[in-house]
């Protein structure tokens, strides 16, 4: 019988400090609208890329949902990909959210920096809330 053998500490150190960080984010559907009536095209250019914008539009009863989720989803990416790397700070719109065929929610960063990061998103939405929990894998 063969025994397996029991990881060195120095794999043990090394996948403690593991490149992984997570990150959470809840956006209320009132507020959101509120800073887009307030913030009109100007605000929408800062958050949501042109596809982010069409995958809503293309949905006008639940619209103001699936941007939420967007929002949120940025948000979560951003803190996750911050726990990494604190110096890497993403814009808003650097974080892009694309659905598959299968209507799954896959990020894209649009970030030099960030060429190296893998994330991986989930979001949720109902009437008033949306939210999106979020990981970020740096390959060494
Ligand atoms: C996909 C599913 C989990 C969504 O759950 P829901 O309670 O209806 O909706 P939620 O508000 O919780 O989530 C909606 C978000 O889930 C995500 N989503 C959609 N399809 C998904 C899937 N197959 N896997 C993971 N996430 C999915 C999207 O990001 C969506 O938001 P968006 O359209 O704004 O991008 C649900 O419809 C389901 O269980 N479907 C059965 C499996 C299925 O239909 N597969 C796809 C067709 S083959």
């Amino acid at each position: 019988m063969q025994f397996k053998r029991r990881p060195s500490k120095r794999s043990r150190r090394a996948s403690l400090s593991a490149p992984i960080g997570c990150g959470i984010d809840v956006v209320e559907l009132s507020r959101l609208r509120q800073a887009m009536r307030r913030g009109g095209q100007a605000f929408m250019r800062k958050v949501f890329t042109k596809a982010e914008e069409a995958y809503a539009d293309a949905r006008p009863r639940t619209r103001l949902l699936h941007l939420a989720g967007r929002f949120a989803a940025k948000e979560a990416v951003i803190k996750a990909v911050a726990q990494i790397q604190p110096t890497l700070v993403l814009a808003m719109r650097e974080v892009e959210v694309r659905n598959d065929h299968l209507g799954r929610p896959r990020i894209v960063l649009h970030r030099r920096k960030a060429a190296r990061m893998a994330v991986h998103i989930s979001l949720s939405h109902v009437n008033s809330v949306a939210v999106a929990s979020a990981i970020a894998i740096r390959s060494r």
